[in-house]
């Protein structure tokens, strides 16, 4: 059983907030009948849902990406910091993050309500690709590349699977299959060319394309797909 408030705001219908005026205004039945209290129990499996005459549905897995901006941390909850929860539309804020980002880091960060499938994207064991874009001090060239291509020990003796990295115009593009803590920062690092800018472009068969900074955008069915059949 759920609150129909829940269900509504499940199926993406409208925030909590504007979902309440909705239903007092009598725009929403269930069952045949028009109901008036936001709080009523429904059989969440069962119940026939209708907002103005249309049928809806609860989604089965959620996926949202979002543009990550630098200066919020990866975490439901944070006592110093602003968490990436805060730039999620209020609707979406029980989902859950995807993996980490750095406080420092932007780009493509997903949140999914799949506990499955968020486990399945960050397992070592399936080495989904995720490509970055950095800024580095001091140039990267093709001995950085070989180190990469071979597997790099980090300074504190932490061995990486083997990695692939590309000069760009200005920056360098980096592509790991696994999440170790700070691992391209450290990898860099390693190599004497610290990171001062750095962004994930790409995850699995996701791109972040143009979505712009500090916005989400929820995957289509075709992107959810394609995603569980890579993991
Ligand atoms: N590697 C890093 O160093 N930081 C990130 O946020 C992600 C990968």
């Amino acid at each position: 059983m759920m609150r129909l408030d829940k269900y509504l705001s499940e199926a993406g219908v409208a925030s909590r907030k504007e979902l309440r005026a909705m239903i007092k205004g009598g725009r929403v039945q269930v069952d045949g009948e028009t109901v008036r209290s936001p709080e009523l129990r429904i059989d969440e499996e069962a119940a026939e849902v209708l907002v103005d005459g249309s049928p809806v549905r609860l989604p089965g897995i959620v996926v949202l990406m979002l543009h990550k901006p630098a200066g919020y941390v990866t975490s439901t909850d944070d006592p110093r910091d602003p968490t990436v929860m805060e730039l999620l539309p209020p609707e979406y804020r029980d989902l859950f993050p995807v993996g980490r980002l750095d406080k420092e880091t932007e780009g493509l960060l997903l949140f999914t309500n799949d506990g499955p499938l968020c486990h399945a994207l960050t397992s070592p064991k399936h080495q989904v690709e995720k490509e970055y874009y950095a800024e580095t001090q001091g140039e990267v060239d093709g001995a950085d590349a070989d180190a990469f291509r071979a597997g790099m020990e980090l300074r504190d003796g932490t061995k990486c699977l083997p990695a692939e990295l590309r000069k760009g115009e200005r920056g360098c593009y980096v592509t790991v299959r696994e999440g170790k803590y700070h691992q391209v920062r450290r990898m860099l690092a390693a190599r004497g060319k610290p990171v001062l800018y750095l962004r994930r472009e790409k995850e699995g068969s996701l791109e972040l394309g143009s979505l712009p900074l500090g916005h989400t955008r929820l995957l289509t069915e075709e992107e959810t797909t394609a995603l569980l059949g890579q993991v």
